[in-house]
């Protein structure tokens, strides 16, 4: 395979590799760790299907469902290691952009980190592009290990031991609410995450922070959703961000536990759709 970093030590493009074969342990150990080192892999032009997809991802953990295995919502794809984002009915309609299933794919469009809400978090997520909009939609990932290492060192200080309260249900609910029940939303009690971790692969520290996030521990409520606000106006300034423009069958993989990510705006009546895999972190 052949690595070329798009910057220094974020983001990196593999090519001359085909992730539908069964690659060998050393493959997937050079995979790791250019992952450890760039947090973020693009690769072009693999078209695969949701069991190679689901294959792939395992080789790197244990699979991690997400909200899946809290809703009750209905699935439309076969295989259940891999998540559907797409703007879709049961039938393949591209649902009306006011639909309430919508608003999680919305939801996406703020800074986040995959399961962090959830014990264990998301560690890799694997990202299959397989529709995209004539505009927008593009994917943003900002790296929060540069984004740590640029704080002020009052900041770190500051920021040393706090642990942050993460919901999944924050960001639907900052949207006007996702149409889940009280009964689905209690069946995920909030998870709490240092703000500050150390990152599995590289040893770099990290920032671990994002729209699941809305208490701090032992601050009050005001004062720590605008620490927290502060924090991620810092975390994503452009200088930590990179903006992936989608080609059709583009696998963007990415560190859960080392960036943010989120997704960009595009006309919600327009067909756009993805495919996820995750791991678990350890
Ligand atoms: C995701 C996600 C953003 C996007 O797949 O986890 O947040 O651009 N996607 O769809
Ligand atoms: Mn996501």
């Amino acid at each position: 395979m052949r690595i070329q970093p798009l910057n220094d030590d974020f983001a990196a493009r593999i090519t001359d590799i085909d992730l539908a074969q069964d690659l060998s342990e050393s493959a997937i150990a050079e995979i790791s760790a250019a992952i450890a080192k760039y947090a973020v892999l693009v690769f072009p032009n693999q078209p695969l299907t949701d069991d190679q997809h689901g294959d792939f991802t395992r080789r790197f953990g244990p699979i991690d469902k997400g909200l899946l295995l809290k809703t009750k919502r209905k699935r439309r794809l076969e295989n259940p290691d891999v998540m559907d984002l797409a703007n879709v009915d049961h039938d393949g309609n591209v649902l009306a952009a006011t639909n309430v299933r919508n608003v999680s794919l919305v939801a996406n469009q703020y800074w986040h980190s995959d399961s962090s809400f959830k014990v264990p978090a998301g560690k890799y997520s694997l990202l299959c592009g397989i529709d995209l909009p004539a505009t927008g939609g593009q994917t943003e990932f900002a790296d929060q290990r540069a984004a740590y290492d640029a704080l002020s060192d009052g900041m770190k200080a500051r920021l040393k031991g706090l642990v942050a309260e993460h919901w999944a249900y924050h960001s639907r609910n900052m949207l006007g609410g996702g149409g889940y029940s009280e009964d689905e939303m209690n069946n995920l009690p909030p998870v709490h995450w240092p703000v500050v971790h150390t990152v599995a692969g590289s040893g770099r520290k990290s920032l671990y922070i994002g729209i699941h996030t809305r208490e701090i521990e032992g601050i009050w409520t005001p004062e720590a959703r605008m620490l927290l606000s502060d924090l991620l106006e810092h975390a994503t300034q452009r200088q930590f961000v990179y903006r992936h423009e989608w080609t059709n069958h583009d696998l963007v993989m990415w560190d859960n536990q080392a960036t943010l990510h989120r997704g960009r705006a595009y006309e919600l009546g327009e067909l756009r759709q993805l495919r996820r895999c995750t791991t678990e972190a350890a």
